[in-house]
């Protein structure tokens, strides 16, 4: 049995205690990714120290609790084909046991192709061994990666000219096939579908024991990837839900290329839309802006919502936009959004979001209770500015 307290005094009056079964992934992961920041270049030393500084920061007391090692950690396999890692990591085991006993839990990465992205050792063959490994190693979560799997959908492509589902069949096996090995090993480990959102993967995501799903290409920490990305989830809220979640990739706060409001907009959008929260920066060189998005408590919290269901699109028009999303205890976040170039007047209907006597409305990122208000709600946002609202009864 486990117990979900509440993290934010703004959510006390919006949900209850939550008593159930520990379910694998119930709410979206949160963790932290070596990709973004490290790319090909991460090390055993990196990790560590990512690990060791989840824990100084506060990051792990916020719920980041993943330590997710991604494509370049993969060496050759052996006689018997286990495979092992390359000089960059001395010994996975030994990392996986540094990491958990930090409290925190432990990711890997591979592919169902021969290949990963980087070009290094993929899974191709050997998909129980290496679920087997893993689950030696103390691995907690795997982010399976399509990458020159590719190459063999085209070939099954060539192989069948005329079924014209046979490329999404092929990928979908390979992707049920990982997903069989980790669940033979009995230990719980989030499956975490890459294959960039192609053939809808949310409608198939669950039947492959996925805890959660890539639904675009890669993310780069740049505000117009960061909105084509977020904005283009409209539509998607019924697919996600606990255990199985939609995931537009991982986070670039911190990383420097956008401004501050510009990442509280992909946080914003992000915890709106139940995402798995992956921070992807170098956790040694974060700014006190940078700690004040990623751990802004309420935000968590929205993310995070027992409840488990997904934000949309409420309006749209020109460049300004409008999202919500129903939390436990009858509260709704709402997300107002301006993506111009100036100064904006972003305004939702709290009647048409189920407050017809009005709410009580909280603003997450001032930090601050607004009053109780109905009617027309209306915040001035700057230039790709977001406004993050708790609106509860
Ligand atoms: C793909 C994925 C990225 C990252 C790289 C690693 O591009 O989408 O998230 O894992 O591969 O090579």
């Amino acid at each position: 049995m486990r117990i979900a307290a509440l993290v934010s005094f703004a959510f006390l009056l919006c949900a209850a205690l939550l008593f159930g079964e520990t379910k694998t992934a119930a709410t979206p992961p949160m963790g932290w990714n070596s990709w973004n920041h490290f790319a090909e270049h991460v090390t055993d030393a990196d990790v560590r120290s990512a690990a060791d500084m989840l824990v100084s920061t506060g990051m792990r007391d916020a719920g980041y609790i993943y330590v997710n090692v991604d494509d370049t950690w993969q060496g050759k396999r052996d006689a018997q084909g286990v495979i092992h890692a390359n000089e960059k990591f001395p010994d996975m085991k030994t990392l996986g046991d540094y990491i958990h006993s930090k409290g925190l839990k432990f990711g890997i990465y591979s592919s169902p192709g021969a290949k990963t992205c980087g070009g290094y050792e993929g899974s191709l063959g050997h998909e129980a061994q290496d679920a087997k490994t893993y689950a030696e190693w103390g691995v907690d979560f795997l982010k399976y990666d399509l990458c020159s799997y590719n190459d063999d959908l085209l070939k099954a492509q060539a192989e069948h000219p005329g079924d014209t589902n046979i490329k999404k069949n092929t990928m979908i096996a390979a992707y049920k096939k990982m997903g069989d090995a980790l669940k033979a090993t009995g230990r719980p480990i989030v499956y975490s579908l890459c294959q960039y959102g192609v053939d809808q993967p949310w409608k198939w995501g669950p039947e492959v024991g996925a805890s959660m799903w890539r639904t675009t290409d890669d993310i780069d920490d740049s505000y117009g990837r960061m909105i084509a990305i977020g904005f283009s989830q409209a539509g998607l809220s019924k697919y996600g839900g606990p255990g199985h979640w939609n995931d537009p990739d991982m986070l670039e706060v911190g990383n420097g290329k956008m401004t501050a409001d510009e990442y509280r907009t992909h946080m914003s959008l992000w915890v709106l839309l139940a995402a798995p929260l992956l921070a992807g920066n170098d956790l040694s060189k974060m700014t006190d802006e940078d700690k004040s998005i990623l751990m802004n408590k309420e935000a968590i919290a929205i993310d995070q919502d027992p409840l488990g269901k997904q934000g949309d699109r409420l309006y749209e028009s020109g460049d300004l936009d409008v999202w919500t999303r129903p939390l436990s205890g009858g509260c709704v976040a709402v997300g107002l959004f301006n993506r111009s170039w100036s100064v904006r007047d972003v305004s939702v209907d709290l009647a048409e979001i189920g407050f017809k006597s009005g709410g009580n409305v909280r603003d997450v990122w001032k930090q601050k209770d607004l009053g109780h208000k109905s009617g027309v709600f209306t915040d001035t946002l700057v230039k790709h500015g977001a406004t993050l609202l708790i609106v509860s009864k």
